[in-house]
């Protein structure tokens, strides 16, 4: 009952949230992927829901449970994430990329179980389509939020991964932090400089993220 006297600070935005890995097939039975629970992506699309925001959540391969209000579609490969986002970007005021893509997938996807009596494998790797890049570019794009994992330098990688990106908000994680578990440290950067978040829950990590989208949205959506 409390929630109902709580400011909803996005009520009423469109939000398009990617979340979970992405799964390349090498064959019928094996691929390759990236590691992501999912967590915190789907931590992110109940925190909007939460604020007020309809939120619909692209996600990759995981099991869980689709939090409540939320709009899920469920997607196994990069290319399929691709076609579902282009499919409903269109009506969204905010895109928060949270899935971890793979970068890269087999050139050619064997449709029988290759054998490994037949010996060595080498893979041919295509580099998948940049979701987020693509969706930065549109002629007129919702607010693009990117997240980035990184293992070292995460000041210096996420500074020059947002300018890269060309998005108002990159939300920063050290891999060793982030990746299975169910607690997050991030680092928020936008154009005020840099807003390191307390560590917690995914779930409360979330909502700090997303309060300070709501803070900010006067000024972005503008
Ligand atoms: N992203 C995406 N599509 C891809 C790769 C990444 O939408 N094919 C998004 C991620 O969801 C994330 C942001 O781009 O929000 C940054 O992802 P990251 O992997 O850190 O960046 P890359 O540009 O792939 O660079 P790197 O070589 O460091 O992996
Ligand atoms: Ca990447």
């Amino acid at each position: 009952a409390l929630a109902v006297f709580q400011p909803k600070g996005l009520a009423g935005v469109r939000a398009l949230v990617t979340a979970g890995p992405t799964f390349e097939a090498i064959d019928t039975v094996r691929g390759i992927t990236n590691l992501s629970s999912g967590k915190m992506g789907f931590a992110i699309a109940r925190a909007l829901r939460e604020a007020g925001a309809q939120v619909t959540l692209v996600a990759g391969p995981v099991g869980l449970p689709t939090p409540y209000g939320v709009t899920r579609h469920d997607v196994v490969s990069a290319e399929q994430m691709f076609a579902a986002v282009k499919e409903r970007v269109s009506g969204a005021d905010l895109f928060i990329s949270v899935a971890a893509v793979a970068d890269f997938r087999p050139a050619h996807r064997s449709d029988h179980k290759l054998k490994r009596a037949s010996g060595g494998l080498t893979l041919e790797l295509t580099p998948n389509p940049d979701i987020l890049g693509y969706v930065a570019r549109l002629p007129r794009p919702p607010l693009c939020v990117a997240f980035a994992a990184e293992s070292e330098h995460l000041e210096e990688h996420a500074r020059a991964k947002r300018e890269a990106k060309g998005v108002p908000l990159l939300v920063a994680n050290l891999v060793q932090e982030a990746i299975g578990g169910d607690e997050n440290q991030v680092v928020l950067f936008d154009e005020r400089g840099r807003h390191p978040l307390p560590r917690g829950s995914k779930l409360e990590v979330a909502r700090a993220i997303v309060r300070h989208i709501a803070a900010a949205w006067p000024d972005w959506s503008r």
